[in-house]
């Protein structure tokens, strides 16, 4: 417990230390493994959550004008109004619903946006029920603002990923403030079934509970029929207490620009609005302009984009699934296989030994929970030779 307060001369003689939650932080488990493979230039590495490809040259050249043509002072907080508006159109169209630029906040990256999101919600202490296992941030963010997190843990289920609609409805509660779903899902591709949303959002209007969507890989599925996720923001109704987080970084390639942004009600634009002024002020203007023109003109790419992830989601998931002993329930959407060998149940042990035996470099599934312990990560947005020589690596490894 953080001490309340000191004499002067305490003060004077305490250690020099953050706050004690922030010091309880975990480092990350990616990062671990990922410091293990530095300098060994002959290992395949799939551990990280971004794709080998790099912007779009049309993207690029936005932005190159923008610096050019002195785009390079402070915007709204908000965001541009012209990037505001275009993705009210844009949602506006893919959830068949409709979206004003009062409902959009710009923010600079998905997790800038889910930590204005939590920080204009959350009260210390507050219940928020998070579905798992998950990237480690959703679940770090509200500890770091004093919040108490209930996991709703995935299982694997006949080669997919499932969840137990009934045992997360038990877990919402009246106590309960918030809860986060992340569809598709980073680690697992978990896709939240269209049928599973009404009665969850039912649960949740009830008790007045935040329905915090994470859909940073929501335009990333694999079924023919979708070009979207199933998405709460299309059955929800305007007084729903719902914001979804997005970003630019895995649809159109942007993770090093550091754009999002959030949906919300109307309502909030203005608290929204406070929070980012607190954080960043504003995304950077010349950033903004490039993601407008990445919204207005990338949807053949995007298009490609998924048909290319969804090639490599069968390749190795076809081929991970041949290896005995393995358990590789193929993701749904998103751009990880969550995976499993038999007779391995500590997973850090395993993508240590994996590197160094098998020049493969994976991420830990303890990185993203508990449910996650036994488990290992594989990034497919990556070279398809490249997915097919480490799945060989792995096979070798394993004496098959
Ligand atoms: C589930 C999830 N949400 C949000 C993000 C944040 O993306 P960014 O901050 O690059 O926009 C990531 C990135 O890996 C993610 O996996």
């Amino acid at each position: 417990m953080e001490k309340a307060s000191f004499t002067e001369g305490e003060r004077l003689f305490a250690p020099l230390e953050s706050r004690a939650r922030v010091r309880a932080l975990p480092s990350s488990k990616i990062r671990e493994i990922a410091n293990e493979g530095f300098g060994k230039s002959d290992l395949l590495r799939f551990w990280f959550g971004e794709s080998d490809q790099p912007t779009p040259d049309y993207i690029k050249q936005a932005a190159i004008e923008a610096i050019n043509a002195n785009q390079t002072f402070y915007t709204h907080n908000s965001g541009r109004a012209e990037l505001r508006a275009s993705l009210a159109t844009y949602l506006s169209d893919l959830h068949a619903r409709p979206f004003a630029p009062e409902n959009i906040s710009i923010t600079s990256s998905g997790v800038s946006a889910l930590n204005i999101a939590m920080q204009t919600i959350l009260e210390p202490g507050d219940r928020v029920v998070i579905v798992t296992p998950i990237w480690p941030n959703v679940a770090e963010i509200p500890r770091i603002l004093n919040a108490q997190v209930v996991r709703v843990g995935l299982t694997a289920q006949g080669g997919h990923w499932h969840l137990d609609v009934q045992q997360l409805l038990d877990a919402i509660t009246p106590q309960t403030r918030m809860v986060v779903i992340n569809s598709p899902s980073n680690p697992t591709g978990w896709t939240i079934p269209a049928q599973d949303r009404s009665v969850i959002l039912d649960r949740c209007r009830r008790f007045g509970v935040w329905l915090l969507l994470d859909d940073v890989y929501e335009r990333l599925v694999f079924d023919p029929e979708l070009t979207s996720a199933p998405s709460f923001l299309a059955i929800a109704d305007r007084e729903d207490r719902i914001i979804a987080a997005n970003s630019f970084s895995k649809t159109w390639l942007m993770t090093g620009w550091r754009l999002g942004w959030l949906v919300a009600p109307a309502e909030l634009e203005a608290d929204l609005g406070k929070i980012i002024e607190f954080n960043t002020s504003c995304a950077p203007d010349f950033v903004q302009l490039a993601g407008l023109v990445a919204i207005e003109q990338g949807e053949a790419h995007v298009s490609a984009l998924r048909q290319g992830l969804k090639d490599k989601r069968d390749l190795l998931a076809r081929r991970l699934g041949a290896l005995k002993g393995v358990t590789a329930p193929a993701p749904d959407g998103g751009m990880y296989l969550f995976f499993k060998i038999e007779g391995h149940d500590d997973s850090v042990a395993l993508s240590k030994r994996l590197i160094s035996e098998a020049r493969l470099g994976l991420a830990p599934g303890a990185a993203f929970g508990p449910e996650g312990e036994g488990w290992l990560r594989w990034c497919f947005a990556a070279d398809t030779a490249a997915l097919k020589q480490g799945v060989e690596h792995l096979q070798l490894w394993l004496g098959q």
